[in-house]
């Protein structure tokens, strides 16, 4: 669950832009407030698997969370985007020249929404990756996700046991592969036994855009330029590689996350300017506020 937003997105979208602090209910603009000699941040998620915290750095990167060098993307202007908001808003990057592969099924991500000028938001605080609804039909297809009409479930699931396909996106030559393990969801048993996994995946509408959101964001660090207006990625280092299991079950997902599929970003603090009381905390960090969260009932 939730505990608060930490707005770490531009002040337009902030309801009290002038305000300094965070939380409340509200975005604020406090990060500009820390008047950092290098205004970056960069977020490393854990995966639900690995047993490790999540991790935000304040004005720099953490080098030992991610390999290779990121891939960076410039901001768009988003005068016309997502719900008005002014530019900069959003951390916004155009996905023109996007594509998506899953096994050898290969197509482009913009489809009909923003079509004149496709692009995405990066936002830690969306659980699922939002892609234009006709790619996730084909994607979910292919993955032979099926709907479970167990009355306890009601929902479109996949196999718990992380033997599908990645889900790669590609730009320019530079592949994004999302593992089975970070885009398979354990959502909870059901009082059968069965264990019920769902995919982190959602569609996009005209009120909601496509978000690279933790499903993707776990399984690459997410780098926030302020300064030259640009957000990058690169690969996340998680603590172990995730064994997959042909058993079905899934290991290591606390009594806190089996009542719902969203898995919280819990974590420390770190980088400069932070004080060592805050390194313990342990709320829930969100850039943006469209957090999605579906419940199994
Ligand atoms: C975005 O585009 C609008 C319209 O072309 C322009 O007025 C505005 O200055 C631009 N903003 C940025 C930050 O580039
Ligand atoms: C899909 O095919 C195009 C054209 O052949 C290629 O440039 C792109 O890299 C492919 N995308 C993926 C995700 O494989
Ligand atoms: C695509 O990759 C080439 C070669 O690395 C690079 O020169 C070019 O700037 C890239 N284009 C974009 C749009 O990123
Ligand atoms: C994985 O789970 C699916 C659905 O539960 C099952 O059909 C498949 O045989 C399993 N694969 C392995 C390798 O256990």
């Amino acid at each position: 669950q939730q505990q608060g937003l930490l707005g770490l997105a531009f002040s337009a979208l902030s309801s009290l832009s002038n305000t300094v602090g965070y939380y409340a209910g509200y975005e604020c603009n406090w990060f500009d407030a820390l008047k950092l000699t290098n205004p970056v941040f960069g977020f490393y998620l854990s995966n639900y698997n690995d047993g490790d915290d999540g991790e935000v750095t304040f004005g720099g990167y953490d080098a030992t969370k991610y390999s290779g060098e990121p891939v960076w993307f410039p901001l768009v202007n988003t005068t016309t985007d997502i719900h008005g908001i002014p530019s900069p808003g959003w951390w916004t990057f155009s996905t023109k020249g996007w594509s998506w592969s899953v096994s050898s099924v290969n197509g482009s991500i913009g489809g009909s929404l923003f079509e004149e000028n496709p692009r995405a938001i990066a936002d830690t605080g969306t659980s699922y990756l939002i892609l234009p609804q006709d790619v996730l039909n084909s994607i979910l297809t292919i993955l032979g996700a099926t709907f479970d009409n167990d009355p306890e479930v009601q929902a479109i699931v996949l196999p718990c046991n992380n033997t599908l396909p990645p889900i790669v996106l590609s730009f320019n030559g530079t592949d994004f592969s999302i593992p089975t393990e970070f885009y398979t969801i354990f959502a909870g048993t059901t009082t059968a036994g069965q264990n019920i996994c769902v995919p982190g995946l959602g569609a996009a509408s005209e009120s909601i855009p496509l978000i690279f959101g933790d499903t993707f964001l776990r399984a690459y660090y997410s780098f926030y330029d302020k300064k030259n207006l640009r957000v990058g990625f690169a690969q996340a280092v998680h603590p172990t590689s995730v064994a997959t299991t042909a058993t079905g079950t899934v290991t290591g997902v606390s009594s806190a996350t089996k009542s719902s599929p969203y898995i919280a970003p819990t974590g420390s603090v770190t980088g400069i300017l932070v004080s060592s009381a805050t390194k313990s905390s342990t709320a829930a960090v969100f850039i943006l506020y469209l957090v999605f969260s579906v419940l199994l009932n």
